[in-house]
């Protein structure tokens, strides 16, 4: 597949062929999965065969797995799911922990819980790097504290969130606090920019839950999960038929689940060469950009460690990046992103992230999210590299009509 001027991969990716050819597959299968006749047995095969793939992906067990629309729902499900449970035995237990960074279907979900219920929303702020420390999260523990949501990989700089360790502190204090509370504070995850990109295994990381979303590693849009561990209860989001064992009501969507779980295959069997390639394409294009911008720096964790490979955030001081982004997209047929795609959608769309980060303004308007993905390759770097130097030298010559040569040609 061709993907040339895409540079977007963190607002979704295209489609891999095998979940295109298991979509195919699969949506000839029109038995309902929960009749009881045979017709349905080829369908209910597809689920749990998809489901184990996921499960393969993630390292759950099968029975860990529930079938979403998507992260937006996954998330939704997770901290809603938590707080009601939890609401279920006493409403003392009322506060949330999150990080100011967080996508907008966490953060819009704790605003929710708090404008109409009595609960109250800790947001800590990332360092200046876009992490967010474990001490952080620690000195904003309180005895009602009910959950912590922080997400695994920031979607615009990439950064790298150090969930093992809040997961860890986390069990720490339900040990300590046994007397005071007969539930330990549920960790959820939004690592919906992690699987697909970083190796992700959960009884490693030690979450409670965790989302993930099908488009962002190759699979169709409108198909995710949330992975419940073993144990933990919350309460359904979508009540209805009794699907995903009596926690997800709603016919399944056959097709996308089988492509999802095609997709995860794919990427259970390459990840670890695809990080590789990702992160020496990212460097690539890191190297091209400093070399003839003069003054582009890159948001993000300097240690590329702990970072996403496939993430760049660059800012090119003195450019309005929403100009440059509709010259490339215009002039040179290139899509690039200015932050979270959603969050492109409204009118005012300064990146809450960046912000977090400690930007100014100035610096945030100057910034572009560039992410790539498996089929990106040198010549598109190299295109994507010479359309900027084009777009950069335009918009000066047209705010700086002194004719001052701003790029260099090297
Ligand atoms: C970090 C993060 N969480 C959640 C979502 C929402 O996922 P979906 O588009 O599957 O609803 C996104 C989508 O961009 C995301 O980047």
């Amino acid at each position: 597949m061709t993907t040339q001027g895409y540079f977007d991969y963190n607002a979704t990716t295209p489609v891999c062929s095998e979940a295109v050819n298991a979509f195919i597959n699969a949506v000839t299968q029109y038995a309902n999965p929960s009749s009881k006749y045979g017709l349905s047995k080829t369908s209910n095969e597809i689920i749990n065969d998809a489901r184990a793939q996921v499960a393969t992906l993630i390292g759950a067990d099968t029975g860990e797995v529930f079938f979403t629309s998507g992260g937006t729902e996954s998330n939704n499900w997770a901290i809603k799911g938590a707080f009601f449970q939890q609401l279920k035995i006493s409403s003392t237990r009322n506060h949330l922990i999150v990080s100011e960074m967080e996508h907008s279907s966490v953060l819009e979900v704790c605003a929710f819980l708090e404008r109409e219920f009595d609960c109250t929303v800790t947001r800590l702020k990332p360092d200046s790097e876009g992490i967010v420390s474990v001490a952080a999260v620690a000195n904003a523990l309180r005895p009602e504290t009910l959950l912590v949501s922080v997400m695994m990989v920031n979607n615009e700089v990439g950064s790298l969130q150090p969930i093992r360790d809040i997961a860890a502190l986390l069990d720490d204090r339900a040990s300590q606090q046994k007397n005071l509370h007969d539930q330990k504070i549920h960790f959820h995850v939004d690592a919906v920019q992690a699987v697909g990109k970083i190796p992700v295994d959960v009884r490693d990381l030690g979450v409670d839950t965790m989302s993930f979303s099908g488009h962002k590693f190759y699979a169709p849009k409108g198909i995710g999960g949330l992975y419940i561990r073993q144990g933990i209860k919350i309460t359904p989001l979508l009540h209805g038929g009794g699907q995903e064992r009596g926690l997800r009501g709603g016919t399944e969507a056959i097709a996308s689940v089988a492509a999802m779980g095609a997709a995860a295959q794919v990427t259970v069997n390459t990840l670890n060469d695809q990080v590789v390639y990702l992160a020496k394409y990212r460097e690539l294009l890191r190297s091209e950009l400093l070399s003839v911008v003069p003054g582009v720096y890159f948001h993000g964790p300097a240690n590329k460690a702990l970072q996403a490979p496939n993430t760049l955030s660059v800012c090119i001081p003195g450019i309005r990046a929403e100009a440059l982004a509709a010259l490339l997209d215009n002039m040179h047929g290139i899509q690039v992103s200015l932050g979270a795609a959603c969050s492109n959608n409204k009118s005012v769309a300064l990146s809450h992230v960046l912000l977090s980060m400690g930007l100014d303004e100035d610096a945030v308007k100057a910034t572009l999210r560039v992410s790539i993905g498996q089929y990106t390759t040198e010549s598109d770097i190299h295109r994507f590299v010479q359309a900027v130097v084009t777009g950069v030298t335009t918009l000066f010559r047209i705010s700086k009509p002194a004719s001052q040569s701003y790029v260099t040609t090297a």
